[in-house]
């Protein structure tokens, strides 16, 4: 139950009533809804919003909204966005496994995402942690906050070295790809990586890094795709997961796998907590005391596995891989874009690349659609259905 939902109104004359549960970040965003004709209502309080806040937001009617990945837009809600007169729902955030796309699809909802923005600053919380976590930064801060630290020792928190080690990614999209990067380059690893699609652009990318270190004299670094999520575990001393969460990746990471894994290994997720079976990395974690974990993420958030705030070779935080100002203005942008384009009537953006969006001057579009396809929504600068 929400006690203190606080609504706040902007552009009450809009043409356009709009639900954002949550306040986003700078101004721009605010400025494109207005620019289209919109009425925002926006919740101004920190708590998360339950379904029954979010539809009597919707009032008798709404047309579009921008909602949270805390919150469940499930077939209930989007049913009650339907009947309120809903055209539009943008995630603020690229994952969108917290709606029900299939409804939303059925309902001829286009549903948007925010792709693009996050992808340097995720990727680059992933090095973070990994530092972290391989390196024992948490331990080591815990310590001397204590008053721990009685001068320097040969074997204080000693940690593993990443240089020239195994790196395995799990997913190489975007985010993955770009976190495999900055490890390859800067840190000389050999890459794996599982994803059922080849990502030859990284592959690529790779070997010409490979030859320029060969050119050198330096030994050269390796990419290569693994047929199996097993094949990948037992060979990387660092795995790093960057895939989406739905039926196939739940629980990908169980106590199974994480038995085939090296004993010192370090175990990355910035992408959805589910992906990993927490309680089964809680044991691993006990019985293992030389793995180590980096989370941004957890399998029932805001809640952690019983027993893993306990575990020191764990380096934990509050799901904040995307949180640069940046980032999360860009995010605010694009949310704001694909609302206030397909209320316009605008079609759906042709490229992967959203950076036009954050200029002053934005195309005619909405800059990304995951359904579009579904929908069969036009596609800019080309008069054609989303193909
Ligand atoms: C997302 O966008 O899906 C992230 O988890 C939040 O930054």
């Amino acid at each position: 139950m929400n006690t203190a939902v606080h609504w706040d109104i902007i552009n009450p004359e809009g043409k356009f009533r709009v639900v954002v549960t949550k306040q986003l970040p700078g101004e721009r965003w605010l400025q494109i809804l207005t620019g289209a004709g919109c009425r925002v209502a926006m919740d101004t309080g920190e708590n998360r919003l339950d379904a029954a806040a979010i539809e009597a937001a919707f009032g008798r009617r709404c047309d579009a909204a921008i909602g949270q990945l805390t919150e469940a837009w499930d077939s209930r809600l989007l049913r009650a966005f339907k009947k309120a007169g809903g055209r539009v729902y943008s995630n603020y955030a690229v994952g969108f496994n917290n709606v029900d796309i299939t409804t939303a699809t059925a309902y001829g909802i286009p549903v948007g995402n925010t792709p693009g923005v996050l992808t340097e600053a995720t990727a680059e919380m992933a090095v973070a942690l990994t530092f972290a976590a391989a390196r024992r930064l948490g331990e080591a801060e815990r310590y001397l906050r204590a008053g721990r630290f009685r001068g320097w020792l040969p074997s204080l928190f000693t940690g593993r070295r990443i240089g020239g080690k195994t790196l395995g990614i799990i997913g190489a999209g975007r985010i993955g790809e770009a976190y495999a990067r900055m490890m390859v380059e800067g840190c000389k690893m050999n890459l794996l990586y599982y994803d059922i699609h080849p990502n030859r652009r990284l592959s690529e990318t790779i070997a010409r890094y490979a030859a320029y270190l060969k050119a050198r004299g330096l030994p050269p670094v390796t990419c290569r795709r693994t047929a199996t999520v097993e094949e990948l575990l037992q060979q990387a001393d660092v795995v790093s997961l960057h895939t989406v969460l739905d039926d196939n990746t739940h629980h990908l990471i169980n106590a199974e796998r994480l038995g085939l894994m090296k004993k010192n290994a370090v175990l990355i997720n910035t992408s959805r907590g589910p992906v990993i079976d927490e309680t089964a990395l809680v044991h691993h974690l006990q019985t293992h005391p030389d793995f180590r974990a980096g989370l941004d993420v957890f399998e029932n958030e805001p809640r952690l596995a019983p027993g893993l705030e306990m575990r020191g070779n764990a380096v934990l935080l509050p799901h904040i891989a995307s949180a640069t100002r940046w980032t999360r203005e860009g995010m605010a942008v694009l949310a704001a874009c694909n609302v206030a384009a397909l209320i316009s009537g605008y079609p759906v953006w042709n490229a992967a690349d959203v950076s036009p969006f954050l200029t002053d001057d934005p195309p005619p579009a909405a800059p990304s659609i995951v359904n579009a396809r579904d929908l069969q929504l036009p596609v800019y600068g080309t008069g054609d259905r989303s193909s």
